[in-house]
């Protein structure tokens, strides 16, 4: 990906889902470990429950069918 990609980051918080993020070549988890961002955009999981965290796998759509 070309440096220009990257010159404009932006968070977009999904109700009741994840984080969307543009722009970012990295994202550091609570752990400090660091996950290479190889896409333009990424969903980060903010519902913890997700089995590919840090990354949204869609897991927050049944919790909230669920109602827990
Ligand atoms: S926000 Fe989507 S799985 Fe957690």
């Amino acid at each position: 990906m070309s440096p220009q990609a990257f010159e404009h980051s932006e968070v977009v918080l999904v109700p009741d889902g994840p984080m969307l993020v543009r722009g970012v070549r990295s994202i550091e988890d609570a752990d400090g470990r660091v996950h290479a961002v190889e896409r333009p955009v990424v969903a980060l999981c903010r519902c913890e429950k997700s089995s590919r965290l840090p990354w949204c796998d869609g897991t927050h759509k049944v919790i909230a069918r669920r109602g827990d």
